[in-house]
């Protein structure tokens, strides 16, 4: 095999690559490839900037890259590959880089792994009536009768609902599998022997809302899935189920949300929410059965070196001459997050 050498640029948030990349990677990238040093690019419009891309073979972008544009992209001629060291590149990367050949890769799959895994601890926890029993002890400061007061709790044969067999969706399935909760699964566009492989029921979305105890949203936002889950779905969910939403905000219509979590009839685990930082005066913050977190389900702290991870892999695999591991295909992006 002969191996490149590329010439690579950073194209993210300016503090990001000191978080994303530990020393070990630092010294990785630059063996692998002839970096731009000192260089973080956070917009392709400067004349420093276009001199960086004038230059670049393989672009590595991460959270608030700016667009890869017609504009960006006819100053850089020799631009071969982006890699992404996030998840969804379709607000970094416009469809006009496909059409040129440029390859693109996305560390969506590592990205995946923790909010699966926070997805598993909230279901489990959930299940558990945690919520609610902490808020009784709380009050009553005396002996809470956990058999006799919460007579409905437990991980035990309960029904959970995912809806969207994404990258997400599938690995919490892979991440419940040694735990004994019944799975439904609603997708459109996976049939059944796929779903059988899962080792799931493949239910039509009213059904797995009507039938579940637990309803867990992993479906891309995209024109389709907005407020895929409406008032009418909202109702269908049973007396004390619980709706967790990992996925993005828009897939949910938040007013119709907030009514039914006021009536008290059902409770919500909110990592995202539209919009994505909620007003100050959002009942969303205090409602006692929401459980609401900043967005923070995907890669935190430790976990963003996965992301590394995967961009040097692809790095590897692009200078030794081999497809990409994790390509973004121009004829899925509609389908994708
Ligand atoms: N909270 C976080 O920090 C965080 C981090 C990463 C991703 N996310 C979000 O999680 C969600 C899943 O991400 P991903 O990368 O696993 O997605 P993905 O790109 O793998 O999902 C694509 C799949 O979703 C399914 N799908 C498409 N339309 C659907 C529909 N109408 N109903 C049901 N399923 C449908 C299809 O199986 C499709 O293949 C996205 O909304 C993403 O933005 C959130």
């Amino acid at each position: 095999v002969e191996y490149r050498h590329p010439k690579a640029a950073l194209a993210m948030a300016a503090d990001l690559p000191g978080r994303l990349f530990s020393p070990a990677q630092w010294a990785r990238l630059r063996k692998l490839a002839e970096l731009h040093e000192g260089v973080v690019l956070t917009e392709f419009d400067s004349p420093a900037a276009r001199a960086v891309l004038a230059e670049t073979e393989v672009l590595i972008t991460g959270w608030m890259s700016p667009r890869l544009d017609e504009a960006a992209l006819a100053a850089a001629p020799r631009l071969r590959a982006v890699l992404h060291a996030a998840g969804s590149v379709k607000g970094h990367i416009a469809p006009v880089c496909w059409r040129r050949g440029v390859l693109v890769s996305t560390a969506a799959q590592a990205n995946a792994e923790p909010v699966a895994e926070y997805t598993l601890a909230v279901i489990l926890l959930a299940l558990k009536g945690v919520r609610a029993a902490t808020a009784r002890y709380r009050e009553r400061r005396q002996f809470v009768d956990v058999l006799r007061e919460f007579p409905g709790i437990g991980n035990h044969g309960r029904q959970v609902g995912l809806v969207g067999a994404s990258r997400i969706g599938r690995r919490v399935i892979e991440l419940l599998r040694p735990f004994s909760l019944e799975l439904s699964l609603a997708d459109p566009y996976l049939d059944p022997a796929e779903a059988r492989e899962l080792g799931v029921r493949l239910l039509p979305l009213d059904d797995l809302l009507r039938e579940c105890e637990l309803v867990s949203v992993h479906a891309p936002a995209i024109p389709e899935t907005r407020h895929m889950i409406d008032g009418r779905r909202l109702a269908l969910l049973r007396d004390g189920a619980v709706l967790v939403n990992t996925a993005r905000g828009s897939l949910i219509d938040q007013d119709a949300l907030v009514a039914e979590l006021a009536s008290g009839r059902i409770e919500a685990v909110l990592d995202v929410t539209e919009p994505e930082v909620l007003s100050p005066d959002s009942p969303l913050y205090t409602l006692p059965n929401v459980w609401l977190t900043p967005h923070m389900a995907g890669a935190q702290g430790s976990e963003v070196h996965r992301l590394a991870d995967v961009v040097l892999e692809e790095l590897a695999r692009y200078t030794a001459g081999l497809p990409l591991a994790h390509p973004v295909l121009a004829e899925e992006l509609d389908r994708i997050a």
